[in-house]
């Protein structure tokens, strides 16, 4: 684990030491102060190789002559006026990232006097710093005989700022808030052999030490429920469903307000059931559960943090497998509204669980809205692929806010369109609504309409992230894998909206 820290600005007597360069290989006040120091030693080096400056680039001066630390490295800022919270946090994740492969042990970063960005360097120290955690994730649990020269080596990262003080407190919220996104891509890369729906239970249930409330229903509690649509998509599997509900109640003046709530899709792994996928990638299954993962690391965000807000998060947890036992594409399951289902294609299962899952949250808890995030459809992925997630609301408010927060934390949204004609398309032969339309067009807007018919007019917005769950190449503050995709972004719609002062 990466430990990272705050001090006084002091010349490091070893590892490596980080100073600034913006563009156009513009060192900063403290780089000019090393220059000088040495000789001229980097700017010779600047001037000797491509680096320049600009924004994630980095150049590393080895050995240097009369240090005692074992090496400078160059990071570059691009324009110091362009330098917003959220490329500072990449500026960090690109620091982190070179120092890991690098092999180096310890790091001091300058970010002194860096000048240009708003905020004070306290603050953007604070970026930076959580640009360089929020990288350091890494899942090796399964990792038993891997050669220390390929693990990750920096162990201890100190950001060197006037104000350190200050930095060091505002960034535990930081800290909070990376724990619920380490939480999310651990449940998310888990296999699906131990990441099962009981085994998920087991994971909310340690929520509880922080002191959020967790109920784990079983089948028995499902049945009594109606739940009948996610009871349909479970059936095939050997393992039992569970329906986990979290509550955080971190706003006792606001008691008598109705909770904010968030609700998961979790397919621990999806077949497609009897309209079995074909192999090729299946694979990638496992993390269809994102959506729930998604939700159990934001309620530990929340609760880590004390946010000053009453939350829900529920999740609905199966495992879709084609067995004897499991269902048939033409079955009829009668959902806990009342509707019936004609179930056409056993692979469109998310919005099955999820029509339970909304119904029962808003008939519960009579939320001030629900979001619900869900791997939804491939077809959110040809629309939108891997830079914005699909949403889709029933309330404008709420879409903007959530495509605001989406914007200040770098988790983007685009809003689709949800309308009459769509839901049309769903309407059934011989029950109340099919689970696919006829037709091949706007996969992802029939999802939508689909999960619309069981949110009873509360407000609501889907959150279609089948594109942003998983990536298959280190992107900035996100490494490859599983990337928590929601827990920052719905962190913020709340800490910008929803906490009481
Ligand atoms: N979990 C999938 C959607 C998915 C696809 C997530 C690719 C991540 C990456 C979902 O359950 C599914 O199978 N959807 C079908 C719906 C179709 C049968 C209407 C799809 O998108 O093909
Ligand atoms: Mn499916
Ligand atoms: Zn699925």
């Amino acid at each position: 684990m990466l430990k990272i820290a705050f001090a006084e600005p002091k010349l490091p007597t070893a590892g490596t030491y980080a100073v600034a360069v913006s563009a156009d290989r513009t060192l900063s006040p403290e780089g000019l102060e090393l220059d000088k120091k040495l000789g001229g030693a980097l700017r010779r080096a600047m001037n000797a190789s491509r680096f320049t400056g600009k924004r994630d680039e980095v150049l590393a001066v080895l050995s240097p002559h009369d240090l005692s630390v074992q090496r400078v490295l160059l990071y570059g800022v691009g324009k110091a006026e362009e330098l917003s919270d959220l490329r500072l946090q990449g500026v960090g994740a690109a620091i982190l990232a070179h120092l890991n492969q690098a092999g180096e042990s310890e790091a001091t970063v300058s970010v002194g006097r860096l000048g240009g960005a708003t905020g004070t360097a306290a603050q953007r120290a604070v970026e930076l710093a959580y640009g360089a955690l929020l990288r350091s994730y890494r899942f090796d649990k399964y990792r038993t005989r891997e050669k220390p020269e390929k693990k990750p080596s920096l162990k201890k990262l100190t950001v060197a700022v006037t104000g350190a003080s200050a930095a060091q407190r505002s960034f535990m919220t930081r800290e909070k808030i990376a724990d619920g996104v380490f939480m999310t891509r651990d449940l998310v890369s888990e296999p699906p052999n131990v990441l099962h729906p009981p085994g998920m239970a087991e994971h909310a249930r340690t929520l509880a030490k922080l002191g959020v409330d967790v109920e784990v229903l079983g089948l028995k509690d499902l049945k009594k429920l109606g739940m009948g649509a996610l009871i349909g998509v479970a059936q095939g599997s050997a393992h039992e469903p569970h329906v986990v509900v979290m509550r955080w109640s971190g706003d006792p003046k606001g008691r008598d307000r109705k909770p904010v709530a968030f609700c998961g899709k979790g397919v621990t792994f999806d077949t497609g059931g009897i309209s079995l996928k074909p192999a090729a990638g299946m694979e990638d299954m496992k993390w269809d559960m994102a959506g729930s993962g998604a939700v159990v690391g934001l309620m530990k965000t929340l609760a880590g943090r004390r946010a000053r807000v009453n939350a829900v998060g529920i999740v609905g947890m199966v495992e879709n497998m084609p067995s004897a036992t499991a269902q048939r594409p033409s079955d009829i399951v009668k959902s806990m509204s009342g509707q019936t289902i004609e179930v056409l294609n056993t692979d469109a299962e998310g919005r099955l669980v999820l029509a339970d899952v909304l119904w029962y949250c808003q008939d519960r808890f009579k939320p001030r809205f629900m979001v619900d995030l869900a791997t939804l459809t491939g077809a959110i992925v040809v629309a939108l692929g891997s830079e914005h997630a699909g949403l889709f609301s029933n309330n404008d408010e709420l879409a903007e806010k959530l495509l605001a927060a989406g914007k200040s934390t770098g988790e983007l949204l685009w809003r689709m369109p949800l309308s009459e004609a769509y839901d049309q398309e769903i309407d059934s032969d011989v029950a109340d609504v099919k689970n696919i339309s006829g037709g091949r067009g706007g996969g992802g807007i029939i999802g939508a309409q689909f999960l619309q018919r069981f949110v009873n007019n509360a407000p609501w917005a889907h959150l279609d992230i089948a594109g942003m769950a998983w990536s298959k190449k280190d992107q900035g503050t996100v490494p490859k894998g599983a990337t928590a995709f929601g827990v920052r972004l719905l962190d913020r719609l709340v800490a910008d909206n929803y906490e009481s002062s």
